[in-house]
């Protein structure tokens, strides 16, 4: 028998059609569904060798380059082949249907720019562009070099180390991306704000969400399992992220 359609809540779905403006922020989880393993839980990647947390630390790129574009390779590996899934395409749909939208994503594996996203702000960066950590130059691999590195990569122009242009353990997010999430996020929440698949773990996840419900804006979290954010939110729906968000994005505006 095939599964049920998930139904939202009533009060929701009213909440939902007066919607003009939405922020949506994700996590890993939002990409499990497109076969790329989340970092924690069953599965993930970090539980399957907790040593690649120390390999993607500003501190290792500094001694062992080599080491974290190994860690880098492998993430990329992982995420070879995968497409966007009903959830990232929902969130651009969101985005098509509201005034005004941001979603902000620690993801690196660029699905949800894949599935049409356009006013993404990409906390912690790409994995696929780079900087050169000698001469400041900067580039880009493709998905079919960045799944075959094994070494640190080297700078065409001056031969310096290459480094991924993303945020690594340890390291100071971008300023601009801060005043961009301060700006779109904190200074006037959007109506909406949706939170999938992250386990939440650090401040500057959780704080839009703190400002949306002190605001009193609808807040939304979608996820198979509770975090620090379920009891906080308006509403907790637990569940997958390509199960739940179509419906979600189905009833706004
Ligand atoms: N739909 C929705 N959520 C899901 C799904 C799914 N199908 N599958 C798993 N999840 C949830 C898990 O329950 C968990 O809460 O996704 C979350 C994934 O958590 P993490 O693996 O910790 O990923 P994330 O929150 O993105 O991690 C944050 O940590 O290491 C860094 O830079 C890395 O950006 C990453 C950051």
């Amino acid at each position: 028998m095939a599964d049920a359609k998930p139904t939202l809540p009533a009060p929701l779905v009213e909440a939902l059609r007066r919607v003009r403006s939405a922020g949506v922020i994700t996590g890993a989880g939002v990409s499990a569904e497109s076969g790329v393993p989340t970092y924690r839980g069953k599965g993930g990647l970090y539980e399957e060798d907790e040593s690649r947390i120390e390999a993607l630390t500003g501190t290792t790129l500094r001694s062992d380059p080599d080491r974290t574009w190994r860690a880098v390779g492998d993430l990329a590996r992982h995420a070879a082949g995968a497409v966007p899934n009903a959830a990232h395409f929902a969130i651009a749909e969101i985005e098509r249907k509201v005034a005004r939208f941001v979603l902000l994503t620690q993801n690196v594996d660029g699905l949800h720019q894949a599935a049409g996203s356009r006013n993404v702000i990409d906390i912690h960066g790409s994995i696929t562009r780079t900087r050169c950590m000698a001469c400041g130059a900067e580039g880009e691999l493709s998905r079919e070099e960045l799944e075959a590195i094994h070494a640190a990569p080297r700078c065409a122009g001056c031969g310096g180390t290459l480094r991924p242009a993303a945020v690594l353990f340890g390291e100071m997010l971008p300023v601009e991306k801060v005043a961009r999430m301060q700006r779109e996020l904190l200074d006037d929440p959007p109506e909406l704000v949706l939170v999938v698949g992250t386990s939440a773990l650090f401040p500057y996840i959780v704080e839009p969400v703190l400002v949306a419900r002190r605001a009193r804006r609808l807040t939304v979290e979608v996820n198979p399992e509770p975090t620090v954010l379920s009891p906080v939110v308006g509403w907790f729906l637990e569940g997958s992220a390509a199960a739940l968000v179509p419906e979600i994005a189905r009833e706004i505006g």
